[in-house]
């Protein structure tokens, strides 16, 4: 999903990607990022407009789960919070795996290696 400007100028832009979450079962999720806002027009919202209006995309193509790396301080008002047990290939900081829900519980029970998406 992208963000244009009234001339037609690339503003902001967002992307997804499906994944497998492969553990002793093997959970679909999508892998939010990148997300980048052109420095001229960040702190406006439009971060936040992308994040929200294409979490609402995937939640009517029925993803139900979504994960990113990056700054919980930022991705928390989003409702994303930090998740144990998936594993992102490294070198990745644990601490910076975040995840969303799109109802309750889609997380649980959800464990491994998150993996290219392999249709399950
Ligand atoms: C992160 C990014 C997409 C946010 O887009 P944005 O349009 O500026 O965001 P919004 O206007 O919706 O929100 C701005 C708020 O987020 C805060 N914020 C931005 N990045 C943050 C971060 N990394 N950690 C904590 N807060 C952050 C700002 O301080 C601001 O706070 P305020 O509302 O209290 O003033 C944008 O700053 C960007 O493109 N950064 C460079 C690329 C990047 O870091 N992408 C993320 C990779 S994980």
């Amino acid at each position: 999903m992208v963000a244009r400007d009234a001339d037609g100028v690339l503003a902001g832009a967002i992307r997804y990607w499906p994944v497998s979450i492969v553990g002793d079962q093997t959970h679909a999720a999508l892998l939010l990022g990148p997300i980048a806002v052109h420095p001229t027009r960040q702190g406006e919202g439009l971060g936040g407009l992308l994040i929200r209006q294409s979490l609402g995309v995937a939640a009517q193509f029925g993803w139900e789960r979504v994960v990113l790396v990056g700054d919980a301080p930022y991705y928390q008002r989003f409702g994303f919070t930090q998740l144990d047990g998936v594993v992102m290939p490294p070198p990745t900081n644990p601490d910076r795996v975040l995840a969303f829900s799109q109802g309750n519980g889609a997380w649980r029970g959800v464990a491994g290696k998150v993996r290219r998406y392999d249709g399950a």
